[in-house]
């Protein structure tokens, strides 16, 4: 653990950053993005294939991967086979999933692997280093529930406190407090969930 302080200091930890399909959540997941960087030097941006190949009103998908690319001076991981070397080459010290879709959630807790990002997160994981989530879904208090507690139990899983952002409209939706990604991460790399995981109204 010391070791890794350490690294810290030098900021030599290699941090991944993984977005997943909540289109909503994706300028503020560039800010986050951006925080990461300003404190860790060595970021690698990966997409969904849903974000690779997705244009919505909130953005085209060339823009945001031009923007996560300018930030991190790092190609953008976007597929499985692109994403595969961060397990046996333990390219990752941490990785974030921010924003993580209720999606990518039921992948990771059934233990299903067809993504970029749920690839990056199996190679990560068996290398028994930590992974940060940051929810952002519609179903969090409904399809999703079970696949947060499922992933609360898990070992190395940590999350980005999350809350609901609008219980009178959308009474099932939880987001996470982007910007919290870096006390978060910090936490994380030490071993530790930030407290408290569930953000007061
Ligand atoms: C405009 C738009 C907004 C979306 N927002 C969300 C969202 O905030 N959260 C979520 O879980 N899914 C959202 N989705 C659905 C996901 O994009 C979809 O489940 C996709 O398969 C996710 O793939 P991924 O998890 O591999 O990125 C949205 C889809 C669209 C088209």
């Amino acid at each position: 653990m010391m070791a890794r302080k350490g690294r810290d200091f030098l900021n030599e930890l290699t941090i991944g950053f993984a977005v997943c399909g909540s289109f909503c959540t994706h300028a503020k997941a560039i800010a986050a993005l951006e925080q990461v960087r300003a404190h860790w030097e060595h970021v690698i941006p990966i997409v969904s294939e849903c974000t690779a190949d997705t244009d919505t009103r909130f953005g085209s998908a060339h823009d945001l991967m031009r923007e996560m690319e300018r930030i991190c001076d790092h190609r953008v991981i976007s597929s499985i086979q692109a994403a595969e070397p961060i397990g046996p080459q333990k390219l990752l010290d941490l990785l974030i999933i921010c924003p993580c879709t209720g999606n990518t959630l039921g992948k990771l807790a059934a233990g299903i692997t067809d993504t970029s990002v749920t690839m990056a997160a199996k190679a990560h994981l068996r290398n028994d280093r930590p992974l940060l989530i940051a929810p952002s879904t519609n179903d969090g208090l409904a399809a999703s529930a079970a696949n947060i507690g499922t992933l609360l139990t898990r070992k190395q899983v940590y999350f980005v406190p999350f809350g609901q952002d609008d219980p009178e409209k959308k009474p099932t939706s939880l987001i996470s407090d982007f910007s919290l990604v870096v006390p978060a991460a910090q936490a994380a790399l030490e071993g530790r969930q930030l407290q408290p995981l569930l953000l007061r109204q």
